[in-house]
């Protein structure tokens, strides 16, 4: 069974990070979406409320598992014995963190591969830093997050 993980802070999910985790069903047999910390991101849902918008984002996806780990990626590939990694690359910028991360979890562990997958040009300028501020302020988020989770994101903004 070929299995990827999917991380990152989804806070909140993205249809960025939902069209990512839809390509990757097409090619993993399962994708675990894996919420982690991003320490360098001060973070505005809780993990209980990102997970919530993450099942309620993929319920009619099939092959999908959603997680929470505290700890370091690599030490969560080799809880599940997995070796491979699901990222999304938007842009340059993007490309020069990924780069990084993936030498550095080579480094911790040099068997894990990630495989990127190139963001849909329509979804390329999505974040959900972006999401937050727009919605903050009261801006229109549509088509930056799934339908089906956009009230719980701006009653949680309150911009609604
Ligand atoms: O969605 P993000 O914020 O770009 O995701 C980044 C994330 C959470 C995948 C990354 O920060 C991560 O892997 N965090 C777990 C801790 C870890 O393994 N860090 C790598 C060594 S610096």
């Amino acid at each position: 069974m070929k299995i990827a993980v999917y991380p990152g802070s989804f806070d909140p999910i993205t249809n960025g990070h939902l069209d990512i985790i839809k390509r990757g069903t097409k090619i993993f047999d399962k994708v675990i979406v894996a919420i982690l910390v991003n320490v360098d991101k001060k973070g505005l849902f809780s993990v209980e409320e990102r997970k919530e918008l993450i099942l309620k984002a993929t319920k009619d996806i099939e092959g999908i598992e959603v997680i929470d780990f505290d700890g370091l990626l690599v030490d969560l590939l080799k809880e599940k014995e997995i070796n491979v990694i699901l990222k999304g690359l938007r842009n340059s910028t993007d490309f020069e963190y990924e780069n990084t991360m993936d030498k550095i979890n080579k480094k911790l562990n040099k068997d894990v591969e990630t495989i990127f997958m190139i963001s849909e040009s329509e979804k390329s300028y999505i974040s959900s830093s972006a999401v937050k501020q727009i919605c903050r302020f009261g801006g229109e988020i549509d088509g930056m997050v799934p339908d089906s989770i956009k009230d719980d994101i701006e009653k949680k903004m309150r911009c609604k």
